[in-house]
């Protein structure tokens, strides 16, 4: 009986405690209010250094730089399948191409229309022999006036674009002995030329009405 009574009295006095106001009526900041506890009058206060937001642990250093110590890598950090390139590919026209061209000779039509410099031409020498990893370095940093795209394009896509330009530029280089044996190579597709160099698109005219689209 006794402990029966001590028991619902324990009860009670873990109720009562439920209901104090404490949590509600502590002292706390408003966000970003001044404080005169700290000794830089501020309430809010900077992260622990070496805090890491959560998915945001880049242990791959050269997945995230390209480069291995200071400097830049030549293999790409996973293999190059067809869907790698043809998502390089899709990415490469997005984001690339405005300024670049779909060719990669930096004929692009943001250049065009009075972007103040020119890209160089992905076909040089000197770009041609660039490792992956300083082609990497220029998308994530920018170079010169071109902005870095580190923001717009996740570092796998990133790498795709990569695998994507080094394709183009084998396209661009090209030789007869690249051609595997046993196929014929089509013959080059017109070309567009640049606006103002005089020369007209082809007009592929129907050689009769009975050719027209019913
Ligand atoms: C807004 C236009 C623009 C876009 C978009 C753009 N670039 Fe560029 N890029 C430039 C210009 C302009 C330069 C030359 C910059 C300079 O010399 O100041 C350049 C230079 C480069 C270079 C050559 C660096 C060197 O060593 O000469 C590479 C490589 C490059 N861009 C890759 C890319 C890739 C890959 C993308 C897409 C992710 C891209 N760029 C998107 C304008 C652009």
């Amino acid at each position: 009986m006794r402990n029966r009574r001590k028991i619902s009295l324990l009860g009670t006095l873990l109720l009562l405690a439920g209901c104090r106001q404490d949590m509600h009526d502590q002292p706390r900041f408003k966000p970003l209010a001044e404080s005169d506890f700290y000794a830089d009058l501020r309430s809010a206060r900077p992260q622990v250094e070496g805090t890491v937001a959560r998915g945001q642990l880049h242990e791959d250093t050269y997945f995230y730089t390209g480069k291995i110590g200071n400097n830049p890598g030549d293999f790409m950090p996973f293999p190059v399948t067809e869907e790698v390139l043809a998502r390089g590919h899709q990415r490469f026209n997005i984001f690339c191409a405005p300024c670049h061209s779909r060719l990669g000779d930096g004929n692009g039509f943001v250049p065009s229309r009075g972007f103040p410099r020119k890209p160089p031409s992905y076909h040089s020498e000197r770009l041609r022999k660039a490792p992956v990893g300083y082609f990497f370095d220029v998308i994530s940093n920018g170079f010169g006036i071109m902005p870095d795209y580190a923001s717009q394009i996740p570092a796998r896509d990133r790498w795709c674009i990569i695998a994507y330009v080094r394709a183009l530029q084998l396209s661009q280089n090209a030789t007869m002995g690249d051609v595997p044996s046993g196929q014929k190579v089509p013959s080059e597709p017109p070309r567009f030329e640049e606006p103002g160099s005089g020369a007209t698109l082809p007009v592929v005219e129907p050689k009769s009405a009975t050719e027209e689209p019913q």
